[in-house]
């Protein structure tokens, strides 16, 4: 980590979605918490004025998390606008001007992807890079090659230790308390491997469709959009070994060789799902074949997971939002009182969203003369969620150099040539009636370990 603080904020994309849902919440959250006390600066080619931007910004705040008076004053009093063409030299000319004496600006790429290219030259050219950090969003890069790409243009301008490649699973409480839970308790390591894990699975489900976003979504796709970064990091911090050490690279490292360890996927392990009235979305093109359901098995040749199906899930329009990793335990040698089935071993389950949990699915006799059992589920932890302050954690590590929640470039490498035979049409697109878990030829994946494990509304009261 370095010791360096960042001295001012800029932010690409000033007057977009981005910004408005998640940058503006996420800096009054810093300002509140006295973690950001430096000129911050917006740019974006939106016709605005700076006034305009203020009023913008509170706007965003009484949609996303309120208005808290006294940080948003301070905000609007760091806040400048530049407004230019991303193209245009002379809009980095102005931000150079806007950035005065500061030594170590945190660049924030809210921007199309197509774009970032053209923002790093920009920053270049006029030496607003200098000694700065440059964060950029998901997806990163579009396939391998376009990753590698992206990386050797990147590393022209930064060191990568000041680049920051945001997932903002990464900062989410419950994300990170997977890789504490693990490490922090001795009774898991022991069974945490093929010997007693059977599978896992990980369900990201959405409720609703592509929400106005569909000219960006028919560019990705759900394996670009969610499978090869939140939920590629999540099987990381489930699959790898304890890190050798706090520092941000020996995290890296260990997500690393899971990701290396991923067996590339097999179309014939992969099913892709549309739901029926996609192709009526603004932005999408009447015979898309892009999938807004993907479910996978996926295999991570390590010893301590040879042969454990690893099924991952997501898709819009599901019957309910939430996310949720199960981890599901091999039965008793020996049926000594009830015969168990599949549904019915010992589990870890994992919420991740929108509550918090984390509990053990355990069997106890039920009551009466005969020995028969019952499921049992021990919550270890439920809280509400904590949403929004994902950005803000994330945004508060970059300024201080802190690259242990972010992907580092051979980690996104690595992960997109695990995805990279699926992509696209290489398998075909199944239509699925919006409100239910997909299309019937996901089931098949699963068959052989008891399906799949559908999220179900929280019952748990929160403690
Ligand atoms: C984003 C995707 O990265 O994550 C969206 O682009 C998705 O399509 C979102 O809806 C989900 O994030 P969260 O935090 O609401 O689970």
């Amino acid at each position: 980590m370095s010791d360096t603080r960042s001295d001012a904020f800029v932010f690409f994309g000033a007057t977009g979605d981005l910004a408005y849902k998640m940058i503006f919440p996420a800096l009054q959250g810093l300002i509140k918490a006295g973690a950001l006390d430096m000129p911050i600066i917006g740019v974006a080619h939106g016709d605005m004025t700076v006034d305009q931007l203020r009023e913008r910004a509170r706007q965003s705040l009484e949609e996303h998390g309120g208005v808290d008076e006294a940080a948003f004053a301070k905000l609007c009093k760091q806040l400048r606008y530049i407004d230019g063409d991303y193209k245009d030299p002379a809009t980095y000319v102005q931000l150079k001007q806007a950035l005065g004496h500061a030594r170590c600006p945190l660049h924030y790429m809210a921007i199309p992807p197509t774009l970032f290219d053209t923002v790093v030259q920009g920053l270049a050219t006029s030496g607003c890079a200098e000694g700065a950090r440059i964060i950029l969003e998901k997806p990163f890069g579009h396939d391998l090659a376009s990753a590698k790409q992206l990386n050797r243009t990147l590393h022209e301008v930064f060191p990568e230790s000041h680049i920051f490649r945001i997932d903002h699973y990464l900062g989410k409480e419950a994300v990170q308390n997977l890789l504490y839970f693990r490490f922090a308790n001795t009774f898991l390591e022991p069974i945490w491997n093929r010997t007693y894990i059977e599978n896992v699975q990980i369900t990201m489900a959405e409720n609703f469709g592509v929400q106005g976003r569909g000219a960006f979504y028919d560019e990705a796709g759900a394996l670009r959009d969610v499978v090869q970064n939140h939920l590629f990091q999540v099987t990381a911090l489930l699959a790898m070994e304890a890190p050798m050490g706090r520092e941000p690279a020996a995290t890296q490292a260990e997500k690393h060789r899971v990701f290396q360890s991923m067996r590339p996927l097999d179309p014939k392990h992969v099913v892709r799902g549309q739901f029926r009235g996609y192709r009526d979305e603004k932005g999408v093109a009447p015979d898309s074949q892009v999938e807004t359901f993907v479910a996978l098995r996926l295999f991570i040749d390590t010893w301590r997971w040879a042969g454990v199906p690893f099924y991952i899930r997501t898709g819009k329009c599901l019957p309910i939002t939430s996310c949720e990793v199960m981890v599901t335990l091999r039965r008793p040698p020996l049926a000594v009182f009830d015969a168990l089935s599949a549904q019915q071993s010992n589990y870890f389950r994992f919420r991740l969203s929108p509550e918090v949990v984390i509990s053990t699915g355990a069997r106890v006799k039920q009551a009466g003369e005969t020995m028969h059992g019952e499921p049992v589920e021990l919550v270890a932890r439920h809280h509400s969620p904590q949403e929004g302050s994902a950005y803000q954690r994330l945004l508060g590590d970059a300024l201080h150099g802190d690259a242990s929640q972010f992907a580092s470039d051979a980690c996104v490498e690595a992960a997109w040539a695990v995805v990279e035979p699926v992509l696209d049409d290489k398998t075909p697109v199944h239509e699925y009636q919006p409100g239910t878990w997909g299309p019937a030829a996901a089931d098949a994946l699963t068959a052989n370990d008891g399906g799949w494990h559908d999220p179900r509304p929280e019952e748990t009261s929160p403690c």
